[in-house]
């Protein structure tokens, strides 16, 4: 299969909220959250779709990163459960990662639930480490938040083209 990234639309809201709802099935965010955070002038949202499918989006992640703040928040990341294990979610981290450092961010934060080794694992490759752990974060779970970051200091190359075929903007 070969992926597109894209920037995502305002009109990719569906897509992403069916998405979100399905793999965040306790802590999903709302559909105004989301629209918000597609919008706002330091993010920088990214969809995966088939290569040719444009409108099919599978995955999504999203960066908030102010120019000049010198630091960035990975927000959200998922992949469709058909779509994973194919190197997408790493793609999509590598394209926000790269996205952090053009803007001037030499750390980058995240939050990940304790009970998701998964993605834990994918961003400690990432080269993300634990800073520490916020208690219950994940509600109405109770799940504690482990706070990672990772400190970037050589310019980030994007997605393997392997497994990428694009990055549109
Ligand atoms: C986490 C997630 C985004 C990974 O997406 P993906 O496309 O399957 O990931 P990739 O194929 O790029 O794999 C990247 C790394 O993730 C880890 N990983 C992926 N699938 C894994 C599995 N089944 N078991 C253990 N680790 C796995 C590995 O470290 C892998 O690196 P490797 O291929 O070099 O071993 C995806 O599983 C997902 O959407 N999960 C639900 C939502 C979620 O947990 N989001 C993160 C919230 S903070």
């Amino acid at each position: 299969m070969s992926w597109m990234l894209r920037r995502a639309a305002a009109d990719d809201l569906d897509a992403i909220m069916a998405i979100e709802r399905s793999v965040f099935t306790s802590d999903a965010w709302s559909a105004d959250s989301m629209a918000r955070e597609l919008v706002d002038e330091h993010g920088y949202y990214l969809v995966a779709t088939p290569a040719d499918e444009p409108d099919a989006v599978v995955a999504y992640a999203g960066l908030l990163a102010p120019r000049g703040s010198g630091q960035g928040d990975v927000q959200t990341i998922a992949v469709a459960p058909d779509a994973r294990s194919g190197g997408l979610g790493r793609a999509l981290m590598q394209a926000l990662l790269a996205e952090a450092w053009r803007r001037g961010a030499r750390d980058v934060f995240l939050e990940v639930r304790d009970d998701n080794p998964v993605g834990q694992a994918l961003y400690r490759s990432l080269g993300f480490a634990e800073l520490g752990r916020r208690r219950g974060y994940y509600q109405p779970d109770g799940v504690d938040a482990l706070v990672m970051r990772a400190q970037l200091t050589a310019p980030v190359t994007g997605p393997a083209a392997s497994v990428v075929s694009e990055v549109a903007e």
